[in-house]
């Protein structure tokens, strides 16, 4: 395994900051309750966690627009903190990851307000700066994600500048040289720091079209959807231009040894894995968000994994997300019972698993009272379901009404849900965390797992299989996506692990298994099958 790096052996816990642990008192997360919570990530079985953005920050979009780049926010602590932090993750042998948000800075970042105070400012050209249409409007017609035109009006210096979110998060123009010196400086201060990567943020839409071009209209636009999908964005995402740029982040980062970096990429997968770099220069790891999306059938997400397998460079080395900050939390996506086989096909696909903090406990999308609705995407669009509040609440750490969260009032509800906290949890033996738990204790021991190829995936009624193997140790995966028994075909063998906890230790010794509904299990394959 030793050819392997760290971040290929390892599992990725993302944490959001605002909602893991309140030390102060504030109802917010901090950097200090990380800190005091990395115990039980390591014990959890976890090898790196991933913080969501803890620079200073107006929290328009909570983080997501950075208002310094080399400081921490004082609502989640200090650079101090942040030294120790990474300090105690390293001794326990966890890695930290930091999220990368260069597409665009927030408009109380001093750069901005530079480059919007003339026109001949040296820091005009920071940013993306156009005249207005003949007719005085935007001067083209790019939307933004966040509903509207993508183009702002400043009447100090007559011009409009372009934000693909809110228009207090304005694009960096990433086709000048100071701003690509300035943001790897901005690297190197971190990783000068001891950060072991960088998840990067919207990775994909760095470049703009260097002419400007209007966007064509999507045929395919489905009215309830987000505005910007009225447009194809021929010329605001995956412009060649781009790959220098990710090339050029990546240079860096080796520099200082074994560092990953993780891209945020939205993209089909053909698109997707030319992230990886042509030579695998690129991106360690564009993160393949496609178990997100994905319509919950064993027939689908065979095709999937094989198509996404087949479509891998050689170079390239896979990952899997089930959730992140951005998207409905899987255990309500797909149920309880199937979260439990979806932690089961997350930790036994080939490639680095990212977890999303609660998932391992089960936690389901929050209900978000309208007058404590936080977030910019649905106070701006409201009630076409773009709203993130629910996948944020704060995690949940016991049964009290505050979950152990903070000892103030948390800045989002608490959600409930009998037993969905890591104490009761870890006291269940057949519970989601003590499941996850024994899920990622066998990734650890299992050099298949890890190292190994992803051969014979299939799709047979409800059932998913494939097989993982390295050398003569074989691994026969079994899920049944669905809640109806499936008798199905099987080597022999030992079952290693059962999501529902029915089977394990079993001996296999005929050619059939009757699957329940919801079960998934891992069998030992005997070397004679
Ligand atoms: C992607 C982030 O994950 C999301 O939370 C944010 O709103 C946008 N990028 C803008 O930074």
């Amino acid at each position: 395994m030793s050819k392997l790096a760290w971040w290929q052996r390892g599992v990725i816990y993302q944490v959001y900051p605002r909602s893991f642990q309140d030390k102060n008192g504030d109802g917010i997360g901090d950097l200090a309750g990380i800190t005091a919570r990395l115990e039980y990530l390591a014990t959890l079985g976890v090898d790196a966690v991933w913080i969501s953005p803890v620079y200073p920050s107006p929290m328009v979009d909570f983080g997501y627009d950075v208002a310094d780049y080399c400081a921490i926010a004082p609502v989640f602590g200090t650079l101090g903190d942040f030294d120790r932090l990474v300090a105690h993750a390293h001794e326990l042998g966890l890695k930290v990851l930091l999220d990368f948000v260069p597409n665009h800075s927030s408009d109380k970042h001093p750069w901005f307000t530079e480059s919007r105070s003339s026109r001949d400012n040296a820091k005009r050209d920071w940013y993306l700066w156009r005249d207005p249409a003949p007719d005085g409007g935007p001067p083209n017609n790019w939307l933004s994600r966040m509903g509207g035109s993508a183009w702002e009006w400043d009447a100090l210096t007559g011009q409009y500048y372009y934000h693909a979110f809110l228009r207090e998060q304005p694009d960096l123009n990433w086709r000048n040289a100071d701003v690509r010196k300035e943001m790897d400086d901005v690297l190197r201060f971190w990783l000068d720091r001891g950060v072991d990567g960088f998840r990067v943020d919207v990775l994909w839409l760095l470049i703009k079209d260097a002419l400007f071009r209007d966007n064509p209209p999507n045929p395919e636009f489905k009215a309830g959807e987000p505005d910007h999908h009225r447009q194809l964005q021929t010329y605001t995402e995956d412009q060649p231009e781009v790959h220098d740029i990710v090339r050029s982040m990546r240079a860096t980062l080796d520099e200082y040894g074994e560092r990953v970096l993780v891209g945020e990429i939205y993209l089909p997968v053909p698109q997707l894995v030319s992230y990886y770099g042509p030579n695998g220069d690129g991106a360690n790891m564009p993160f393949n968000f496609q178990l997100i999306g994905a319509p919950w059938n064993a027939a689908e997400i065979a095709r999937i994994v094989s198509d996404y397998d087949h479509a891998l460079p050689l170079h390239a080395w896979p990952n899997w997300v089930l959730g992140n900050h951005d998207n409905p939390r899987v255990a309500t996506r797909i149920g309880a019972r199937q979260a439990r086989v979806a932690a089961m096909l997350l930790l036994t696909l080939r490639g680095t698993p990212t977890l999303y903090y609660g998932d391992e406990i089960g936690m389901t999308n929050g209900v978000i009272p309208p007058d404590r609705v936080q977030d910019p995407a649905e106070l701006r669009q409201p009630g076409i379901g773009q709203g993130r509040d629910p996948e944020r609440t704060p995690m949940q750490w016991d049964g009290s009404p505050k979950a152990g969260f903070s000892s103030g009032v948390p800045w989002l509800p608490v959600s409930g849900g009998d037993s969905v906290n890591v104490i009761d949890q870890d006291r269940a033996t057949s519970s989601m965390l003590t499941f996850y738990k024994r899920l990622l204790a066998l990734r650890r021991s299992e050099p298949a797992l890890v190292e190994g190829a992803i051969e014979r995936v299939m799709a047979g009624a409800n059932v998913l299989t494939y097989e993982r193997h390295v050398g003569s140790e074989r691994l026969f995966v079994a899920l049944n996506m669905a809640g109806t028994d499936a008798s199905i075909e099987i080597p022999q063998g030992t079952v290693v692990l059962s999501a529902m906890e029915g089977h394990e230790g079993k001996q296999i010794a005929g050619t059939t298994l009757l699957l329940a509904g919801d079960e998934g299990v891992v069998i030992r394959v005997s070397p004679e099958s």
